[in-house]
C-alpha cells in the first residue's frame, strides 16, 4: 500500500486484515500515522501515569508525559490525586521542570503565576495590571480524568470515554493477581529507568501482548545462564513453558500471556511468607493460575504493559527471585520511543527481599538488562527491516493465530478469552517434507492459510534451532 499524503478512513481500515490476520508495516513505519496515532489514541484513552506508592503525602509530585503532552501527577493538598498539563495558561512554558518533588504548588518560572497543587491559578504576578477585565478562574491549569486501580494511576483528556473499569475490562482479574495479592497492595523501588530505544512505539506492547515464544530465540541464552543456570532439565521445562504459555485476550484490546505449564514446581521463586498472604487475598481460580505462573506478561491498550518472573544467576549463592518490572512505550517519533520502566514488590515484603527483587529486575529489565538488549536489537531490526520502500510494502505476519483463535481452552478458570498457546508447535504438531510447491501438506497449510511451516518458517525455524 502506498500512501503519499494523510490518511482517509477507508485506508485505515485496509491497514490491519482481521481476518487473514495480517497487518501493513506502515503501522510501524508512517510519519502521518504516527501523527494520527497521537491525536486519535493517546488524547482519547486512558493512559497509565504513575503509582500511587510514587506519590505518598499531600504535596508530593512526579512528572510525566501523555502521548506528546507533559502531565504533573500530584497529589493534592487534600490528598485527592490529580493530573494536571505542566503547561502555564499565561504563554505555556513548563511549570514544573523536575522530575519529582513536593512543594505547596507550582510557581511558573517566566513570569511568576503561581498554580496550586489542585492546579487552581492562586497568583499572578500582574494582578493590579488586568485592570479586572480578565478571569482568572479561567486560567487554571488544563486537569486530566483520573482514574485508579490496584494503585495504578491512569488518566485521559476524554471526558466522554468509558470508566477506567469499563476500560481493564476483564484486564482487571488478572491485574488484581499481579497488583492486588496481598492485603497493603504493591509499592515501586526507586526512580524510573528511562532510555530510548529506535523502534516504534507499538512493537514493546505487542511483545509483551501475546509473543511468549520470542523468548525460546532471542533470549535462549540468557534463559540458559539467568534461569536454568543448575538446574537439571530446566532449559526443557522453560521451552516448554514458553511455547505453551496461555494467551488470553482480556477485553478488546488487552493482552496477557501466562507462562507455567502444571509441570512447573508450585511457587517457583516466590517468598513463602507471601505465598501465604496471597492465598488470603486472591481468589481460589486466582491462586491457581499464580502458583504456577512460571511469568507473567501483559500489556493493557495502549501503552502500559508489565513482566513477571524468576531470576538466578547464581543459584549457588543466591536465591531465585521474582522481579516485577512496569512499564510505559512512550512514542516519540515513528522510530523512536521512550520506555519507562519501574520495579515493584509486595509493600509486606523485608528489606532483604526488597533489594534482591530489585537486583533481579535491573539485571534483566532495564537499559542494560540482559532480556532488553535482546529485545532492543530485535526492534531496531524490524524499524530498519521495514522502513525501505520494499520493504514498508509487506505486512506483519500474526497468522500464527489462524491456527487457534478458534480453537479457544474451554476450562480456562479465568475471564476473558484464553488460547492453548501463542506460536505454532514444533515437529510434534506439523509433519514437514521438503518445500516443493506440490508438497500437500503446503497445500493443506495455505488452504488453511496458515503460517507456510513447510521449509523456512520463522517460527518454525526459531523453535527447531532452539531445541
Ligand atoms: Fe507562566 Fe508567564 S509563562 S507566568
Ligand atoms: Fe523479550
Amino acid at each position: 500500500m502506498q500512501i503519499e499524503q494523510g490518511w482517509q478512513p477507508s485506508e485505515i481500515e485496509r491497514l490491519v486484515d482481521v481476518e487473514n490476520a495480517t497487518a501493513s508495516r506502515l503501522i510501524f513505519t508512517d510519519e502521518n500515522l504516527f501523527r494520527l496515532e497521537l491525536q486519535r489514541i493517546f488524547t482519547r484513552t486512558w493512559l497509565y501515569i504513575g503509582h500511587e506508592s510514587e506519590i505518598p503525602k499531600n504535596g508530593d509530585y512526579v512528572t510525566r508525559k501523555m502521548g506528546n503532552d507533559p502531565v504533573i501527577l500530584v497529589r493534592d493538598n487534600t490528598g485527592r490525586v490529580r493530573v494536571l498539563l505542566n503547561s502555564c495558561t499565561h504563554r505555556g512554558t513548563l511549570v514544573c521542570r523536575t522530575d519529582s518533588g513536593h512543594g505547596r504548588g507550582f510557581t511558573c518560572p517566566y513570569h511568576g503565576w503561581v498554580f496550586s497543587t489542585s492546579g487552581a491559578l492562586v497568583a499572578t504576578a500582574e494582578d493590579n495590571t488586568y485592570g479586572g477585565k480578565v478571569d482568572f478562574r479561567s486560567l487554571d491549569l488544563r486537569q486530566a480524568r483520573v482514574g485508579s486501580y490496584a494503585g495504578l494511576v491512569f488518566a485521559t483528556w476524554n471526558h466522554d470515554a468509558p470508566s477506567l473499569d469499563q476500560h481493564l475490562g476483564d484486564a482487571r482479574w488478572y491485574l488484581d493477581i499481579m497488583f492486588n495479592r496481598t492485603p497493603k497492595g504493591m509499592t515501586v523501588l526507586g526512580l524510573p529507568h528511562r532510555w530510548s530505544p529506535t523502534n516504534n512505539w507499538k512493537l514493546g506492547p505487542l511483545n509483551f501482548g501475546a509473543d511468549g515464544p520470542h523468548a525460546v530465540k532471542v533470549h535462549g541464552p540468557i534463559v540458559d545462564a539467568a534461569l536454568a543456570g543448575g538446574m537439571p532439565g530446566a532449559r526443557a521445562m522453560i521451552t516448554k513453558a514458553l511455547v505453551d504459555s496461555p494467551s488470553v485476550a482480556a477485553g478488546p484490546y488487552n493482552g496477557i500471556w501466562t507462562q507455567g505449564p502444571l509441570e512447573m514446581p508450585p511457587w517457583f521463586g516466590y517468598d513463602p511468607d507471601l505465598v501465604a498472604l496471597y492465598k488470603q487475598t486472591l481468589k481460589p481460580e486466582q491462586v491457581q493460575i499464580l502458583e504456577r505462573c512460571l511469568a507473567s506478561v501483559g500489556t493493557v491498550f495502549p501503552n502500559f504493559s508489565w513482566v513477571y518472573g524468576p531470576i538466578g544467576f547464581d543459584m549457588q549463592r543466591e536465591p531465585v527471585t521474582n522481579f516485577f518490572a512496569i512499564r510505559v512505550w512512550q512514542p516519540i517519533a515513528v522510530n523512536r520511543t521512550e520506555i519507562w520502566n519501574w520495579f515493584l514488590v509486595e509493600e509486606e515484603a523485608g528489606e532483604a527481599l526488597k533489594q534482591q527483587a530489585m537486583l533481579a529486575g535491573v539485571r534483566t529489565f532495564t537499559a542494560g538488562g540482559t532480556f532488553d538488549q535482546d529485545d532492543a536489537e530485535a526492534w531496531h531490526g524490524i524499524q530498519r527491516g521495514s522502513e525501505g520502500e520494499i520493504s514498508r510494502t509487506l505486512d506483519v505476519n500474526f497468522q500464527v493465530a489462524l491456527n487457534y483463535r478458534d480453537r479457544p481452552i474451554a476450562d480456562w478458570p479465568g475471564p476473558g478469552v484464553a488460547y492453548p498457546r501463542i506460536t505454532a508447535r514444533s515437529r510434534s504438531s506439523t509433519t514437514c517434507c521438503s518445500g516443493a510447491p506440490t508438497c500437500p501438506a503446503r497445500a493443506e497449510i495455505r488452504r488453511q492459510r496458515l503460517l507456510p511451516v513447510c521449509k523456512r518458517p520463522a517460527a518454525r525455524l526459531f523453535l527447531e534451532s532452539s531445541e
